[in-house]
């Protein structure tokens, strides 16, 4: 019996359709989803923090709004991906509990300080930038909820993005104070972000399993590849240099080569010893605990509607 559901299983993902959470799935297909959909949820949730810090100190009504939107939207991708974890029997309080805990991870770019205002802007060009490299192949992705979450969160991170760059050329506009600026946010950023699409291919654990199952589409070289092919000419357009003396076109492989990351610190930052980690998990912790009377509310709401509709 469950050798014929497997090849049912089999099938639909070969043939590029979706698994639905009423189907049967392999228990490893369950799991590596539920694990990198949580991550992702808390990606969005964390990522929440670093641009928060300027929301109260934005130079204009106009900048004020703009990041009050981008943040909210990071909050529904969160709100999102919990729930879709939840079609796969996962409990939203548990990952969250992880998360606090420092059991489950969330993105590392996340753990870096943002220390000037133009940081919002290098943030959106280039993480919100990465991000959409990264999920614009997940909304092919062979889970159904997965899969349609990620159009939605996909057409989001495209103004998140765009509002980035409209802040940088702003800025590059402006004054030489303002310009330097940017290049520092850039000089800072631009490392990080190559580091989003996680580690070299040939040190990812996961990924064969992952693209067999076409839970994830291209390799991290890949799309690392794609985003800095994608991005140098944006940066040339902006008047910024990326802080990488290697990098050039490389007109035989057709894509540009680029200098070698420092996976010490990746693997640093990931292990818990970046710049912010213990204050992003401190403050996502706070933020659950005085968030508990809300929810408690909101159980007990709900109960006695259920109650009232029980005796109507
Ligand atoms: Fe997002
Ligand atoms: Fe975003």
């Amino acid at each position: 019996m469950d050798a014929e559901r497997e090849r049912e299983f089999d099938r639909v993902v070969a043939a590029e359709q979706r698994v639905e959470p009423r189907d049967w799935m392999p228990d490893g297909y369950r799991k590596t989803l539920i694990r990198q959909i949580a991550q992702h949820a808390h990606s969005e949730i964390i990522g929440m923090q670093p641009e928060a810090n300027w929301i109260s100190r934005a130079p204009s009504l106009r900048r004020k709004a703009i990041l009050l939107a981008k943040v909210q939207d990071e909050a529904g991708h969160g709100l999102y991906l919990y729930a879709a974890t939840e079609t796969l029997g996962a409990d939203r309080e548990d990952l969250t509990t992880r998360l606090v805990q420092g059991r489950q991870k969330y993105s590392s770019i996340f753990n870096y300080p943002t220390l000037t205002f133009a940081d919002v802007g290098v943030i959106g060009w280039l993480v919100d930038g990465a991000a959409i490299c990264n999920q614009v192949p997940l909304c092919r992705t062979s889970y159904g909820p997965y899969a349609r979450a990620m159009i939605r969160v996909c057409k989001e991170e495209s103004f998140h993005q765009r509002q980035g760059y409209e802040l940088l050329m702003t800025m590059m506009r402006g004054t030489e104070a303002q310009r330097r600026m940017v290049q520092d946010a850039v000089d800072r950023w631009w490392w990080p972000s190559l580091m989003m699409f996680g580690p070299p291919d040939d040190a990812s654990s996961n990924t064969e399993r992952s693209m067999a199952w076409r839970i994830k589409r291209h390799t991290n070289d890949e799309l690392r590849q794609k985003f800095v092919d994608m991005t140098v000419p944006q940066a040339e357009a902006l008047g910024v240099t990326l802080p990488d003396p290697e990098l050039r076109w490389n007109p035989e492989r057709g894509h540009h080569d680029f200098g070698q990351i420092d996976w010490d610190e990746f693997w640093r930052v990931v292990g818990g010893d970046g710049p912010c980690n213990r204050q992003r998990v401190d403050h996502r912790r706070a933020a659950h605990e005085n968030g508990a009377w809300v929810r408690e509310a909101a159980a007990a709401y709900a109960a006695k509607q259920a109650r009232q509709e029980g005796a109507a």
